[in-house]
């Protein structure tokens, strides 16, 4: 293993949750004369590549925004490719995933996703629903004001049918409420391609995150380049708001 690590990592602190952004897929295309799909296609590569790493690391929880409720103002012809790459994904993949003990999650509203993409995702969630290794989340049509919405209107519904007390709201109760109840707030949030803004991932869960950001563009970045996240990660000082 130590011949495979490029950074002095400390596997005893890696983060318990990585969050990325996988961002820069159009201008890599674009920086090769290729079409931005080509990009996307690249950039799946790269999804294989860093999960393997983060399985390695036994990383627990990885969250990737792979399409926004923003991204539908995409033009239609490339909604369609990401929407076949996302189901040619689950059907390549899952079989692998599940052999690796890989638990498949999503949040976002997967309902408005093409229907084939919803059959695959929810065979796939389903099959892996007892492994116990790393959890790989998908963020699909996910946005995090919709995410907060939706917990405001579970949580009003449960006050007036009585389930909650209002007296009893507190921050839990708006964290249990999330698409990530079943998961930590993510440790480390990881941006490529050198735009520095969370465009609507994970408003609330990023509380007390540590940023990454990279200029590399996603399908550029590898095992090298997590590592280097992580090795970041670790040389921050979370302080939660404390003193030493
Ligand atoms: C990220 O790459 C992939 C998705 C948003 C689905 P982009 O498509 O945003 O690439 P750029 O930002 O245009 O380079
Ligand atoms: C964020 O990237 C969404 C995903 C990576 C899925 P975008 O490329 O859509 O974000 P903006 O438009 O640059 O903020
Ligand atoms: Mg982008």
């Amino acid at each position: 293993m130590k011949n495979d690590m490029f950074y002095d990592i400390d596997l005893n602190r890696v983060p318990q949750h990585i969050a990325i952004i996988m961002d820069g897929n159009g201008r890599w295309a674009k920086s090769r004369f290729l079409p931005r799909v080509a990009g996307h296609k690249a950039g799946v590569e790269t999804i294989r590549t860093v999960l393997r790493e983060c399985k390695r690391l036994n990383v627990k929880h990885v969250t990737l925004y792979a399409f926004s409720t923003e991204n539908w103002k995409r033009p239609k012809m490339e909604v369609d490719a990401l929407m076949n790459l996302l189901s040619t994904y689950l059907i390549n993949e899952v079989a692998a995933l599940h052999e690796e003990n890989v638990k498949l999650t999503s949040i976002g509203d997967i309902s408005e996703l093409p229907s084939k993409c919803v059959m695959e995702l929810e065979k796939a969630i389903k099959l892996t629903e007892n492994n116990t290794g790393c959890n790989l989340n998908l963020a699909l049509n996910y946005g995090g004001r919709r995410d907060i919405k939706d917990a405001l209107v579970k949580i009003i519904k449960d006050v007036k049918d009585n389930k909650i007390n209002l007296d009893k709201i507190d921050e839990n109760t708006i964290s249990n409420h999330l698409s990530t109840k079943d998961i930590p707030d993510p440790d480390l949030v990881i941006r490529t391609s050198g735009e520095e803004r969370l465009s609507n991932f994970l408003l609330w869960e990023v509380a007390y995150s540590e940023f990454y950001f990279t200029n590399v563009h996603w399908p550029d970045f590898d095992e090298k380049e997590l590592q280097k996240a992580l090795f970041t990660y670790q040389n921050r000082d979370r302080r939660f708001g404390s003193i030493k």
